[in-house]
C-alpha cells in the first residue's frame, strides 16, 4: 500500500516537505491513547533470536535509524514503536542553526536513492537534551556536529559543549566528523585532528557523566582513502573507543541510472542509499579487518532488505542502520526487515543473531 501510495503522490512532492509531514502525522498517531502500545505489540522485534546486546545495552533487534531522520528527538517513541530496534538521533550541534537554503534533500526514484544537502539544520543542544530527558524506554544514540559559524580552530570547544549535554542523556554518543554538508568537517577526519578531538568528548563525556562511562563512537565517510580508514581503524584501538559507524553519506556519482545531467542539475550534496552499498559493505570488511572484536561496528548505507544487513552483521557489524531504505520503504520496512533477518537466521541454523557477528570476516 505504502509502495503505491508512494508511486501515486508521494514522489510527486517535495522530499522535504513530505518527509515533514510524515514524521509530524506519525507523531500525532502515536500520541493517541493506546496507538502506541499497539503499534510495538504488532511491529517491535519480539524474536529472542534477534536480541543484540551492544554498549551495554540489550536492543530487542540489531536494526536502528541512522543519523538525520529526527535530527532533535522529536519522534524517538513513534520510531521506536515502528520496529526499530534502536533510534539514533542528530546530528545535533552546539547552537541551533537552519542548516542549508532549501531545495536541499531530492529523490533518485530510479536509484532508490536520495541527495541531500541539509547542513545539520537543528534546534541545538540545550533543545535536544530537555526532549530526550522526557523520552520514554528504549535504546537512543546521540550523534553530534560542529556549529556551522564556528571556525574549525574552535571545533573542539563547539563538540565538547554538546557532549556536555547530551552524554548523560544518550545510550551512545557519536562523533560526526562525515557530512559533506558543513564546510571543513570532513577534514577532522584526518588523524592528527581527530585524536585530539576524540580525547577531548571523551573527557567531556566523563566529566558530565561521572558513574555512568558513555560508549563513545566515530561515524565516517565512504570517501575517505583505505589507508585512512585503516588510520581511524588504528586511533579507535589507541584511544579505545567503542565503536564505529561505517558509513555517512557519499559525494561520489558513481553507478546510477539516474541520467547524468538530471543528477548534476541537484548539486552538491551526500547520495544515499544503493549506490553507496558497495562501498560501505568494503570499509565496514577494512574495519572488521583491522579492529577484529575489539572495536563494535555499526554498518550503514544502502541497506534495503534483510540480506543486506545479514550480509553486513555477517561481515562484522554488530549492529545495522539505515535512513534511504525508510523513506523508500515506508512505516512497515523496520518490521519487514528483522522479520526477514529472523527468517535467515533459522534457514542458517543459528539461535541467536549474535552467532552471526562476523561469521564471513
Ligand atoms: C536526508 C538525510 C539527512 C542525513 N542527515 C545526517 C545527519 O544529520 N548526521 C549523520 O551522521 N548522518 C546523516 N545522514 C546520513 C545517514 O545517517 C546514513 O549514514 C546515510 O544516509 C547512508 O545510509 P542509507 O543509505 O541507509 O541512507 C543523512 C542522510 C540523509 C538521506
Amino acid at each position: 500500500m505504502y509502495r503505491f501510495l508512494y508511486w501515486l503522490v508521494l514522489r510527486r512532492l517535495p522530499a522535504e516537505g513530505t518527509h515533514r509531514v510524515a514524521f509530524a502525522m506519525l507523531r500525532a498517531l502515536v500520541a493517541l491513547p493506546g496507538l502506541a502500545r499497539l503499534l510495538q505489540h504488532l511491529l517491535a522485534p519480539n524474536d529472542p533470536a534477534l536480541a543484540v546486546r551492544a554498549f551495554g545495552h540489550a536492543l530487542p533487534g540489531p536494526l536502528g535509524l541512522a543519523a538525520g531522520f529526527d535530527k532533535d528527538a522529536k519522534g524517538v517513541r513513534a520510531l521506536l514503536a515502528l520496529g526499530f530496534g534502536f533510534v539514533e538521533i542528530g546530528t545535533v550541534t552546539a547552537e541551533a542553526q537552519p542548516g542549508n537554503p532549501k531545495p536541499r534533500m531530492f529523490r533518485l526514484p530510479r536509484d532508490r536513492a536520495l541527495i541531500n544537502r541539509m547542513g545539520f539544520n537543528n534546534d541545538g543542544a540545550v533543545a535536544a537534551a530537555h526532549r530526550l530527558a522526557h523520552r520514554g524506554a528504549g535504546a537512543v544514540g546521540v550523534n553530534i556536529g560542529k556549529t556551522k559559524r564556528v571556525a574549525e580552530a574552535d571545533a573542539i570547544a563547539d563538540f565538547t559543549a554538546s557532549a556536555q549535554r547530551l552524554a548523560p542523556l544518550a545510550d551512545y554518543l557519536v562523533v560526526n566528523v562525515s557530512s559533506p554538508n558543513t564546510p571543513g568537517l570532513r577534514d577532522l577526519q584526518a588523524v592528527d585532528k581527530l585524536r585530539p578531538l576524540l580525547a577531548a568528548v571523551r573527557a567531556a563525556c566523563d566529566l558530565a557523566s561521572p558513574l555512568r562511562k558513555v560508549p563513545l563512537l566515530v561515524k565516517i565517510a565512504p570517501d575517505l582513502a583505505d589507508a585512512d580508514i585503516d588510520a581511524v581503524a588504528d586511533l579507535a584501538l589507541e584511544l579505545a573507543l567503542d565503536g564505529i559507524i561505517a558509513t555517512n553519506t557519499t559525494i561520489a556519482r558513481t553507478g546510477l541510472a539516474t541520467p547524468g545531467d538530471t543528477v548534476a542539475a541537484l548539486g552538491a550534496g551526500g547520495l544515499s542509499g544503493p549506490p553507496v552499498r558497495d562501498r560501505a559493505l568494503e570499509v565496514l570488511r577494512r574495519l572488521r579487518a583491522r579492529v577484529g572484536t575489539r572495536v563494535t561496528l555499526v554498518a550503514v548505507g544502502g541497506i534495503e532488505t534483510g540480506d543486506d544487513a545479514w550480509q553486513r552483521i555477517r561481515a562484522g557489524a554488530t549492529l545495522v542502520q539505515a535512513y534511504t531504505g525508510f523513506i523508500y520503504g515506508g512505516p512497515a520496512w523496520p518490521h519487514k526487515v528483522h522479520r526477514e533477518l529472523a527468517a535467515k537466521l533459522r534457514a542458517a541454523r543459528l539461535t541467536s543473531i549474535e552467532q552471526a557477528i562476523g561469521a564471513d570476516a
